[in-house]
């Protein structure tokens, strides 16, 4: 060795003593678990005022972190999971069409990994699967145990799409998992998701993104499962389908508990962030052949009323400040990107020149007095003529909405209000969550202070008073609607009349989005894609040659009886 070398090899042995020692001062970053049910309605978590159906570990979170009260997300599925992983808009992809999420965006996921984490996706993907190149583990993943597709049967875990397509969906990274077969799935996720949490090496971070399938809809032949042992417990609902869902949904908030449970038992609830969220509103009075509620909001899932896209959220960790509250600054569901990239100190990796729908809202969720944003696209969908925007106009709250879906069925407020039954404050205050959050800096407030947060929590209506009517709005025929949400968010009164000057400018902001937008990607069925060429599994079937089989014209098979009549949005 040259002599020369050796004081420039001691500099780079202290330039890597220093460099240890500035990573060991820097704090880990947080784990981030990242909770999001399938179809849960506004009005069907406990923390919005309903007493129905108990759900003590989820409202445990909400009560002592901060309750997103005016959290808005897509009004289907696809588009919200994207937006959250992109943070950006986009439509809903059916299991049989080739097409995913555009390989050029850069998914949450990816962009967690560079910064250290460990990234787990536990139950439904959803955002492409037709080449093996759009799936989890391609896109920033270490695992996937779950499906690709948008929904599947609880128990025998295959989905049918679009009538006739209809294959097994269960995978283990990339093998299909044959042996989850007639085991429930929402347990199947639940185990998975804390045997995750057990094992992971706590000098790391996490990301846990559990996606749960309660409370979607199985296939059209068998939509709602769940144990007859659950299901009993609610024999005081009568309404059949709606006692199921009491039992999809509870089996979910166990779940809350469960992976809270496995957090705390590991250390690291000190550190970690938990996000629960819906990916739309909830699809009630048969809407999807579910039963969910979104009372006293009209609509439902799909729909551009307050109930297809006003979503159940909470937000709960110890590195939040200001808790526990109920927020009512404005935030959508494609914030989560920008605004855990904020949380975590690495907004700086945000690609600043890649325009992003979402927008950080850290700040409004750690300062109650930080606003958020004035303007809100919520859905351009031009195939179906559906719009709708909201903006603030000083104390006011505008929603310009035109279109509706299937005629007007839906537009009502529909689903059970569940006041007539009394809070069960003994689940809540013995649950897995209460327990496991008790040592932490943000455990279960007092009663008074959660009847306190409750009455923030809860939407209540506008009433025609003094001889005043309301103006109804009539989207099916062609009207155009205007609420003010401040005083009227379960959408009674019509303004449109009344200030066409505001109509005026919202259609102006409707329009500027409108030129800005990018035409949807989605494509036509592809008859190769169907399972039966597949031996009956849903796979990335544009990786292979097309079987002999898809050879012939599989789009119109002669349905094998008739009892398949339905086909679900997901
Ligand atoms: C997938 O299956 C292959 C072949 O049977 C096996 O070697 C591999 O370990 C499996 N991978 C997982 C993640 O189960
Ligand atoms: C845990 O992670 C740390 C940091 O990446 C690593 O040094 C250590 O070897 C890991 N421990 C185990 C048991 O894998
Ligand atoms: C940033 O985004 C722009 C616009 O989408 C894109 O052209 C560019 O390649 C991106 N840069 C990086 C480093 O990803
Ligand atoms: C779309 O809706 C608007 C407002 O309801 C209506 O004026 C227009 O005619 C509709 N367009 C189409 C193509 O249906
Ligand atoms: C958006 O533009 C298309 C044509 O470019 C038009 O048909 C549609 O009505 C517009 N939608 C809105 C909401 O302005």
């Amino acid at each position: 060795m040259p002599q020369s070398a050796l004081p420039s090899l001691f500099f780079l042995a202290v330039m890597m003593l220093l460099s240890t020692e500035l990573d060991a001062s820097q704090p880990k970053k947080p784990n981030i678990i990242f909770i999001i049910a399938d179809d849960l309605g506004w009005n069907d978590v406990g923390f919005h005022g309903s007493n129905q159906i108990p759900t003590p570990n989820i409202d445990a979170l909400a009560y002592s972190g901060v309750i997103l009260n005016n959290y808005y997300v897509m009004p289907v599925c696809t588009p919200s999971r994207s937006a959250l992983m992109t943070g950006m808009q986009h439509r809903v992809i059916f299991a049989n069409e080739p097409w995913g999420l555009p390989l050029q965006e850069k998914l949450l996921p990816q962009y967690l990994r560079e910064q250290g984490y460990k990234n787990h996706i536990v139950g439904k993907w959803h955002l492409g699967h037709f080449k093996k190149e759009y799936t989890p583990l391609y896109r920033g993943f270490d695992s996937h145990f779950g499906y690709w597709s948008g929904h599947q049967d609880y128990y025998d875990h295959t989905a049918q799409e679009s009538l006739f397509y209809w294959g097994y969906d269960m995978r283990r990274n990339m093998n299909v998992s044959l042996d989850s077969r007639g085991k429930y799935t929402t347990t199947l996720l639940t185990e998975e998701a804390v045997k995750i949490v057990h094992d992971h090496n706590t000098s790391e971070p996490l990301f846990l993104y559990l996606a749960h399938l309660a409370t979607h809809s199985a296939n059209p032949y068998l939509p709602l499962q769940a144990p007859e042992e659950v299901v009993q417990k609610f024999s005081y609902i009568e309404d059949k389908d709606r006692r199921i869902f009491a039992a999809m949904l509870s089996l979910m908030d166990e779940s809350v508990g469960e992976v809270t449970r496995a957090l705390s038992e590991k250390g690291m609830l000190d550190d970690s962030i938990i996000i629960f969220t819906t990916d739309n509103g909830g699809p009630a009075g048969g809407f999807n052949l579910n039963a969910a509620s979104n009372w006293p909001l009209r609509g439902v899932k799909d729909s551009l009323w307050e109930g297809g896209v006003r979503g159940a959220a909470l937000i709960w960790s110890p590195l939040i400040k200001n808790t526990p509250r109920v927020s009512n600054q404005m935030i959508h569901i494609q914030d989560w990107l920008p605004t855990l990239l904020t949380a975590i100190g690495a907004d700086s990796t945000l690609n600043k020149s890649a325009q992003l729908d979402g927008r950080d809202v850290w700040a409004a969720i750690n300062d109650p007095a930080a606003q958020t944003y004035d303007e809100l696209l919520l859905v351009i969908d031009n195939q179906r003529n559906l719009s709708a925007l909201i903006k603030r106009k000083v104390d006011d709250i505008w929603k310009l909405s035109i279109g509706t879906i299937q005629n007007g069925k839906f537009d009502k407020r529909i689903g059970p209000c569940g006041r007539d039954h009394k809070y069960d404050w003994i689940a809540l205050k013995e649950c897995p969550v209460t327990k496991s959050i008790r040592k932490t800096k943000c455990p279960l407030p007092s009663s008074s202070i959660i009847n306190d947060i409750r009455q923030a929590a809860e939407v209540s209506c506008q009433t025609e008073q003094g001889g005043k009517l309301f103006q109804r709005c009539h989207p099916e025929l062609g009207e155009i609607c205007l609420f003010n949400l401040k005083d009227d968010p379960c959408e009674t009164n019509n303004l449109a009349d009344k200030r066409r000057d505001i109509v005026d400018e919202l259609f102006e902001s409707l329009s500027e989005h409108n030129n800005t937008l990018v035409p949807p990607r989605n494509t036509p069925h592809d008859p190769a894609s169907n399972p039966k060429c597949w031996d009956n599994v849903w796979t990335n079937w544009r990786d292979y040659p097309p079987p002999r089989l898809c050879e012939t014209d599989l789009r119109r098979p002669k349905a094998e009886s008739g009892q398949y009549t339905a086909e679900l949005i997901s």
